[in-house]
């Protein structure tokens, strides 16, 4: 199966990267430096741009101190293509634009990139509202209808919410009615994508080399054979808490692994493994959905890693056609090692010592594009 690629990814004004284009081979590209060099931001920005993906609530944060906006570019090869993705981010505003045609961010290809990161094991340990937001993300991305009516359920909840603080139960039918359709679709679509993705992530947990089986179940609040029935029996409750009760948007993925809930149980451990088995799980699905191998990112091989993880990591980056994978160390087996120190990235063999990391002289990031691809203000 052949795979997207990243040919290069620029960055301006994003957190501590310096203004650059990086070029990315095929296979794997290691990147190395010390702690705050800028590795976690650079595939943050990788990743941004390769799905227009991010936490939306903290854009700000993503945009260099002292700069009003920051500016990410990707330049793919994707379902035989080449394309041109930006993303011009600022004031709680982002911008994406596809071969210069402004986009939503559903409009952007949905199967470009896997993230692994050490803090994927919050998706076992953390609250259920992780492992949602997990299955949903990814769920949207194989079906653009999930995307668009877990939206529209999200607001029928919130608007729902709101007529229920207001008393309003001469209401709830109307809101009851679009809250049946959306979230007896949204529960469906869950549980049938969950029959393929339980397989892959207990695949993935035993190459992972872990003795215990690992299971993905819904724990659904309700069940859409009985929604209906649910929503009216607990109508005072609702009432007094002026909060919708039952419902998808209430669902927990539960994780079992051997006998146990892994969010209680599991060790540290085997709950990074289980993290670690998702993550393929996500990359396997995408790869099937889209016929193509999302680019691989990898951050921080080594944090928390046995060997046996480790291996399966560097494993999992050789078997796809293009990773890109940091580390405090060296990433064995990469065709490129980038070496990373304050925010900037050098090929190691051009590297002699740090003074080699000063600024360049002129703006590597062709200025005219990126002016063009700022947020525009009230955009
Ligand atoms: N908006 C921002 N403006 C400027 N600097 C920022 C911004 N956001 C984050 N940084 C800085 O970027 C630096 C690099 O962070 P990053 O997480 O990429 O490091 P890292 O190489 O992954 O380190 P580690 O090995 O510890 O994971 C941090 O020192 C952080 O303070
Ligand atoms: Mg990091």
């Amino acid at each position: 199966m052949g795979g997207v690629h990243l040919e290069s990814l620029s960055t301006l004004n994003y957190r501590n990267l310096a203004p650059d284009t990086l070029h990315f081979p095929a296979g794997v590209t290691g990147v190395y430096g010390e702690n705050g060099a800028g590795k976690t931001n650079l595939l943050e920005a990788a990743y941004l741009a390769l799905t227009g993906l991010t936490d939306v609530n903290r854009l700000e944060q993503l945009v260099q101190s002292g700069e009003k906006e920051a500016y990410v570019r990707a330049d793919l090869q994707q379902g035989g293509s080449l394309s041109v993705q930006e993303v011009g981010l600022g004031r709680g505003r982002r911008q994406l634009k596809v071969d210069g045609v402004r986009v939503k961010t559903g409009d952007l290809p949905r199967g470009s990139a896997v993230w692994i990161r050490p803090e994927d094991s919050e998706l076992v340990f953390g609250p259920p509202a992780g492992r949602r937001a997990y299955l949903d993300a990814l769920l949207s991305r194989i079906s653009a209808r999930y995307g668009e009516q877990l939206a529209r359920y999200e607001r029928t909840v919130s608007q729902r919410n709101a007529a229920l603080k207001g008393g309003e139960e001469w209401a709830m039918h109307v809101w009851d009615d679009s809250l049946l359709k959306l979230g007896g679709e949204i529960m469906l679509f869950r549980r049938r994508a969950l029959t393929r993705l339980d397989e892959l992530a207990g695949e993935a947990n035993a190459a992972l080399g872990s003795r215990k089986p690992l299971k993905l179940t819904l724990t659904e609040s309700t069940t859409p054979e009985h929604y209906a029935r649910d929503l009216s029996a607990r109508r005072g409750e609702e009432l007094a808490r002026g909060a919708t009760v039952t419902g998808p948007h209430r669902d927990d993925l539960t994780l079992t692994l051997g006998d146990f809930a892994a969010s209680e149980y599991a060790s540290r451990g085997e709950g990074r493994t289980v993290a670690l088995a998702l993550r393929r799980a996500e990359l396997e699905l995408l790869s099937e959905k889209f016929g193509e191998k999302p680019v691989l990112l990898i951050d921080d091989f080594s944090a928390e890693l046995d060997p046996t993880r480790r291996a399966f990591l560097l494993d999992l980056a050789a078997s796809v056609p293009q990773a890109i994978v940091t580390g405090t160390e060296r990433a064995p087996g990469a065709v490129l090692t980038l070496r990373a120190h304050a925010g900037r990235f050098m090929p190691e063999d051009q590297v002699t010592d740090l003074e080699d990391f000063r600024p360049l002289e002129a703006d590597p990031v062709e200025a005219d594009r990126v002016e063009v691809d700022r947020v525009e203000a009230g955009a």
